[in-house]
């Protein structure tokens, strides 16, 4: 990172005004030649909290807290100092000054976020001039998106032609090499073609406001695909982003919560109904990452889910990732909504205020973790009893922060109906269980719990984690392709076979190709006679399914993304690692410095 530059941040509070960088946040109210409001770090009631504009400074008569700006936004927003800068001067409009003698951002990374900035006004320009923008806008207007929110997204188009994108930008070469790398540009047999095509585009804004990827979303309920996303890049990571948080932190006056929803309809339609606190995950379950981000930008985070199963079925998932990572201060809740609706479609039938209404009674994470578990068990007999104690008590180990821990045991012994005592003997009984038993990392989205199908994937010289990486991806593989076995389709078929020790998956891509419809359990029987991979793609059957088989097919393309990715990777450092003379090292350096040009 560049150091911002130290004349910046001294001019910082001559360019922006504090009062409308507290205002946002904090109802202020004119008091004398000042404005107060109740203070927003001790908490109390009377307007203690005191702005002064004159000044630029703010100060809390009750418990002290005073300083300007940029120490307002790093306590409020929960933000490291050039964090803090960054948000104010994007809120203002500044642009920074980063210090010329430390080291510059790479420059790849800055091409490729603005050159995804140019074609984020492309699209916007489309959806205002192209001879085919009508269909777009209607469609717009349908949903009830008005142009003010509109802008606020960027909303574009993407003309139905397979060139436009490819003839705005041909002129430079490097812009169209950089739109492949993008995912932006592909290229197929018949040479180079845009890949959003006749869609409603949202630009994907990182938490700094610079456009990252796309999402496109089709016209017509036929379309084979009803969103496509851009695929990962240098600058894009689908499970560390979150489509609206730019937005949510600029258009809120505070960030008291934040409602974590599946779509992009569902931020775009929360925002047309005033409700800016909101921000979706980009068609991939919730990741730790994902939450370690919201905990910074507020203390309560609100998961809303379909009240169908698979709604359950991914809140459950986000519940368990959520357990290690609640801390001091921060509560985390569920909103389940009625079947069949999502918060787009919720939000127009009700009203802003009932909407609210549902935000504020959502379920505290203790009670769906023990709602969820009593209705898995017979919970009238003592046998069901004991089920759940056995199972809520190792949920509960997972939770680091002791007061909060203890708290739910206490919950659990009021629900069960005994002491507290009693209920401890379980706990202390199930962790020692836990410690004992060789360590099966929690289910964290996928990746750590996937039984291994590339145990021999060993070359020598790579460290542990690449070996492991490939395994986790080629397990998540294998587990989609078992929910999903029309996912296995020619193209799929030749990247496989072209991936080294993929065996067990090509097979299986072999199988489901032959028939879509295809049972788990025809999928797996070829694997009878090895008794370990059998056993391990049986425990992948039984993987909840929980993903439009959208969602599937990208992830699965994803996965195997990385895994061509990571191949490359491990073969060059095998070749380095096999050479033996200093001249074979040299050749092979030379063969990665080709290879990097070309791309
Ligand atoms: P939903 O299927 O719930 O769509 O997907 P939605 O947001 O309600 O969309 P509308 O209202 O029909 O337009 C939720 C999210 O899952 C991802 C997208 O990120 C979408 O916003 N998704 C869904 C895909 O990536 N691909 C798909 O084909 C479908
Ligand atoms: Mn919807």
């Amino acid at each position: 990172m560049p150091y911002i530059s130290q004349n910046f941040i001294n001019d910082l509070p001559n360019q922006i005004d504090i009062v409308d960088l507290i205002g946002k946040r904090l109802t202020l109210k004119k008091m004398g030649s000042g404005y107060r409001a109740p203070c927003p770090f001790h908490g109390g009631k009377n307007p203690n909290f005191a702005v002064n504009s004159h000044e630029q400074f703010y100060h809390c008569f009750k418990c002290g807290e005073s300083g300007g700006a940029i120490s307002f936004m790093q306590k409020y927003e929960n933000l490291s100092f050039p964090e803090a800068v960054e948000m104010i001067a994007n809120e203002f409009g500044l642009v920074i000054e980063y210090d010329s003698n430390s080291k510059p951002v790479d420059p790849k990374l800055e091409r490729y976020r603005e050159l995804s900035q140019k074609v984020s006004d492309f699209y916007v320009q489309q959806l205002k001039s192209s001879p085919a923008k009508e269909k777009a806008v209607t469609y717009a207007k349908d949903r009830g998106i008005s142009g003010e929110i509109a802008k606020r997204f960027a909303l574009g188009f993407a003309p139905p032609s397979n060139k436009d994108l490819l003839l705005a930008f041909e002129q430079s070469e490097q812009a169209v090499l950089d739109l492949k790398t993008l995912g932006l540009i592909k290229t197929g047999e018949y040479g180079d073609y845009d890949f959003f095509r006749d869609r409603l585009m949202f630009p994907i804004h990182n938490s700094k406001g610079s456009v990252i990827a796309f999402g496109g979303r089709a016209f017509d309920s036929k379309a084979k695909a009803k969103y496509l996303n851009s695929q990962e890049s240098p600058i894009f990571f689908k499970s560390k982003e979150l489509y609206g948080l730019y937005h949510a932190r600029k258009y809120s006056r505070s960030m008291d919560y934040i409602l974590v929803v599946e779509g992009y309809m569902d931020v775009v339609a929360l925002h047309q109904s005033d409700i800016t606190k909101v921000v979706a995950t980009l068609g991939t379950a919730t990741t730790e990452q994902h939450l370690q981000t919201l905990a910074r930008t507020t203390n309560n985070i609100v998961f809303c889910f379909d009240g169908d199963e698979a709604g359950r079925a991914a809140a459950w998932k986000a519940l368990k990732i959520a357990l290690p990572i609640i801390k001091s201060g921060l509560q985390i809740k569920f909103l389940f909504l009625p079947d069949d609706e999502d918060p787009d479609t919720l939000v127009k039938k009700e009203s802003t205020q009932a909407f609210e209404a549902r935000i504020s009674n959502a379920y505290p994470l203790s009670k769906f973790l023990f709602k969820h578990i009593q209705a898995e068990v017979d919970f009238d007999t003592i046998e069901g009893k004991t089920l759940f104690l056995e199972e809520v008590t190792v949920l509960i180990a997972l939770v680091t922060h002791d007061v909060y821990q203890q708290q739910l045991l206490e919950g659990v012994a009021q629900i069960v109906g005994q002491s507290v005592e009693q209920v401890m003997a379980v706990f202390t009984q199930q962790t020692e269980k836990i410690q004992e038993t060789p360590q099966v990392p929690v289910d964290m989205g996928y990746e750590p719990s996937m039984p291994d199908f590339a145990d021999e994937y060993f070359v020598p010289n790579t460290k542990p984690q690449e070996n492991n990486s490939v395994k986790v991806l080629m397990g998540r593989m294998i587990s989609l392709l078992l929910n999903y076995p029309s996912l296995a389709d020619d193209t799929v078929e030749v990247r496989v076979r072209n991936i080294e020790k993929s065996q067990v998956l090509l097979d299986l891509v072999h199988s489901a190709q032959m028939d879509e419809a295809i049972s788990q359990e025809s999928l797996i029987k070829p694997f009878k006679s090895k008794l370990g991979v059998y056993q391990r793609l049986q425990k992948l059957c039984i993987l909840e399914p929980f993903l439009s088989e959208n969602q599937a097919r990208d992830e699965f393309l994803s996965a195997l993304n990385n895994a061509e990715k990571r191949q490359e990777i491990i073969k060059v450092k095998y070749s380095i690692a096999s050479a033996k003379t200093l001249e074979d090292q040299q050749k092979v350096m030379e063969g990665i410095a080709k290879n990097k040009a070309k791309k």
